[in-house]
């Protein structure tokens, strides 16, 4: 789409092509951000999906520029150019809140085809995540940076496509940091390098768990239109993924990285006792298997007066040294972590794109996604499932599992509108 708008080939493209061409020449990483090193950049940047996060982020990716100025004396400058959301009124608040101009605040359900007509150079996307492979897909197909939260899919089918827009990201030399903010604390990543290192043993065994009270609307709603499922999408399993995918992912996304892979399998069990509104389920229990017989006990809840925990325990092969002797380098090293990860993943983002470095969060982001549809369909249907016959088999019975409403139905206009309480039943 930006392509279109240029017609004639600017110093920028020629510096690009011939850096590419260099780049697949030496067989490296086959782009060398034309523009890495020059730290006075101005910034286009888009936002889709204003909401409360969306808003946060847009925020937080204006503060980092701006750490990352003071602490490096660098000059970048984030000019918000365009902004989208299903509803157009959120759109144009976010507009106003970031000075956007109104006639790029865009609505409806191909407000991202619109976003991307604005030609911004980095994408943050905070939409429901059922929308979110289609639209990192765009954006990727578009040459965009992107920003994306966290869950990054709400199926099988999605994630796929997910990780292969996420392939071409990297084939085309653009940064793709997500919101699982975990991976940009410096405690987080301080035990993986630890880990690396051998400091600490492998991961032998683990928990990990987000046990809280309830945080969504419990009245039911009674759909009547897609705005009914487009407003309180996080009570749509179909919209959100469950809370499981779309709030235990940051537990899992820790499990995967540390143990260093994905699980094999996951037997789980899970229901609802108290919600009334929406299709989800009120609490997961899953055991999950990795290579090896490493096994994690997944949990999660969202219902209130109940034990709550949030965090993640592991069991490593060999306990903790007294002193620690991490020798491998902290991969945020330079820039450092900002004290508040919303930031400071926007510092690395924003970092690794000046400095032509790879970022590609696209495939970790994925997988813990994957993980949390492995373990709640094994508690929907009540049987053991493999991350094959899910992910990789194309035979398997659960690889095109496709919830509906997709994103493609929101635009086509064609949307089987959900009810409440119409929610799975184990073993039927
Ligand atoms: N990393 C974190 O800690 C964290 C915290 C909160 C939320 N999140 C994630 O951020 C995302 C947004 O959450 P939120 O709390 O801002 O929800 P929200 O409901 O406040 O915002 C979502 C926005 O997306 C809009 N939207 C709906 N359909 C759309 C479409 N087709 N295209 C564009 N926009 C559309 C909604 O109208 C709404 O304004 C979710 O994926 C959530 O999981 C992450």
């Amino acid at each position: 789409m930006s392509e279109s708008k240029n017609p004639a080939p600017s110093r920028r493209d020629f510096l690009k092509a011939s850096a590419l061409a260099a780049g697949a020449a030496m067989g490296t990483f086959p782009v060398v951000n034309v523009l890495a090193q020059e730290t006075s950049r101005k910034f286009k940047v888009a936002l889709i999906g204003c909401g409360g996060r969306g808003n946060g982020a847009l925020g937080n990716h204006i503060e980092a520029a701006q750490w990352l100025n003071e602490k490096l004396g660098w000059k970048l400058e984030i000019v918000p150019v365009a902004t989208g959301d299903w509803f157009q009124g959120r759109a144009k608040d976010a507009g106003k809140r970031y000075k956007v101009p109104e006639e790029k605040c865009f609505g409806g359900g191909d407000c991202y085809k619109k976003v991307l007509e604005q030609d911004p150079d980095i994408v943050l996307m905070a939409q429901p995540p059922v929308f979110r492979p289609a639209h990192f897909e765009a954006c990727i197909k578009a040459g965009k940076h992107v920003f994306t939260e966290k869950p990054v899919g709400v199926d099988p089918p999605g994630i796929r496509r997910f990780i292969k827009a996420g392939e071409e990201a990297k084939q085309k030399g653009l940064c793709v940091a997500a919101g699982t903010q975990r991976r940009h604390e410096q405690g987080y990543n301080r035990r993986a390098l630890e880990i690396k290192d051998g400091v600490v043993g492998k991961v032998v065994a683990g928990r990990v768990a987000w046990n809280m009270g309830k945080i969504f609307t419990n009245t039911p709603i009674n759909p009547k239109g897609p705005d009914d499922l487009c407003g309180p999408w996080q009570i749509w399993v179909e919209m959100s993924g469950d809370h499981i995918v779309e709030q235990h992912v940051h537990n899992l996304d820790i499990a995967n990285w540390y143990i260093g892979d994905h699980p094999v399998s996951a037997g789980a069990f899970g229901f609802r006792a108290r919600r009334v509104a929406g299709n989800m389920y009120d609490f997961f229990s899953g055991d999950v298997e990795y290579p090896g017989g490493v096994y994690v006990h997944s949990m999660c809840r969202q219902i209130g007066d109940c034990w709550d925990w949030v965090g993640e325990q592991f069991t490593y092969a060999k306990p903790e040294a007294g002193e620690r002797k991490v020798t491998s380098k902290d991969p945020y090293e330079e820039p450092g972590y900002h004290p508040n990860a919303y930031v400071g993943e926007h510092a690395h983002l924003l970092y690794a794109i000046v400095k032509g470095q790879e970022l590609n969060e696209a495939k970790n982001v994925a997988w813990s996604t994957a993980t949390a549809i492995l373990i709640r369909e094994s508690a929907y249907t009540g049987k053991r499932i493999t991350w094959n016959e899910m992910f990789e088999d194309p035979n398997g019975k659960f690889y095109n599992l496709q919830l509906k409403p997709s994103a493609e139905d929101f635009e086509t206009g064609n949307v089987t509108l959900l009810k409440d309480g119409d929610i799975r039943i184990p073993g039927v």
